[in-house]
């Protein structure tokens, strides 16, 4: 049978739809097979494996350069690429040491763009940062960059992002009145909800992030993200429209659970609520 381009269109939207969009090896892996050994690519020049993110930087970096390089440390130098099998506790102690460092968000943003602790960064385009205006006396957090936030570099600009955009103009903001970021800045495949041991790693970062911002008021959109920032087991349907205490690390600041746009253009009638949870938000900025 010929196949032709027709054929491989049609494969690549199967994958991409199934949530494979992402390239981490350039031989599949029969791990069904009972002898299934990882393939040659995904060695190392030492015969050890790679993890996937170690992978896939290597994959993207010249030959030449850095490939295969064990390192002890999560952060790598401009250049460098660290492809240690960094275990979780020791990443969240690299984040941990790296975010109290920094003492600006400008600073944050560049330990972050080194930090090889969160395997996300091996299948993600870029980070993403943030938006808006740090100054500002609100900021928004969402769970972790989609497709359009990974090409862009940019925290929700894709459809929830516009929604969320016409969420706070109801009340009077924009992204020159609000502040934007993810505590997961890098996008996981396939838009899955980030591990929690992806989010614990990454929890430093963006809680030092929130730290630098100083906000008067935090918000947080969705369930994972309330979970992570405000330690709570509690489903976002319980503890949206809740204000909650928020230290960090400076200074107790209010914050509010509220769902997250993703889930408002899934379940449109539940905007009823957001709606009273920002009418809330406006309350709140001007007193
Ligand atoms: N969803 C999020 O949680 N964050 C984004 O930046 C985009 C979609």
């Amino acid at each position: 049978m010929n196949y032709g381009p027709k054929d491989a269109r049609e494969l690549i939207a199967f994958y991409l739809e199934a949530g494979a969009d992402a390239v981490i090896g350039e031989e599949p892996v029969d791990r069904m097979a009972d002898d299934a050994k990882p393939s040659p690519a995904r060695l190392g020049p030492d015969g050890k494996p790679l993890r996937a993110g170690a992978f896939a930087k290597a994959a993207r970096t010249d030959p030449a350069s850095d490939r295969g390089r064990q390192s002890a440390s999560p952060l790598s130098r401009p250049g460098e690429s660290a492809t240690a099998l960094i275990s979780p506790d020791t990443a969240i102690m690299a984040a941990r040491e790296a975010a109290k460092n920094a003492t600006s968000l400008d600073e944050l943003r560049v330990l972050l763009e080194r930090f090889e602790g969160c395997t996300l960064r091996g299948t993600a385009t870029q980070l993403v940062f943030a938006d808006g205006n740090p100054e500002a006396r609100i900021m928004f957090v969402g769970e972790a960059p989609g497709y359009e936030e990974d090409i862009t570099g940019r925290p929700f600009v894709g459809r929830s992002g516009k929604l969320l955009d016409r969420m706070m103009e109801a009340i009077g903001l924009d992204r020159t009145r609000a502040y934007i970021a993810n505590v997961v800045p890098w996008r996981p495949p396939g838009n899955r909800t980030p591990t929690p041991q992806e989010a614990a790693i990454c929890l430093p970062f963006i809680r030092r992030q929130i730290e630098l911002a100083d906000p008067d008021i935090l918000v947080c959109l969705g369930q994972p993200a309330t979970q992570t920032l405000l330690t709570t087991k509690e489903g976002i349907t319980r503890t949206r429209g809740r204000w909650f205490k928020y230290d960090t690390g400076t200074r107790q600041i209010r914050a509010l659970p509220t769902f997250h746009p993703a889930f408002l253009l899934r379940s449109p009638l539940q905007k009823r609520f957001a709606w009273r949870d920002f009418l809330a938000i406006k309350k709140a900025l001007v007193s």
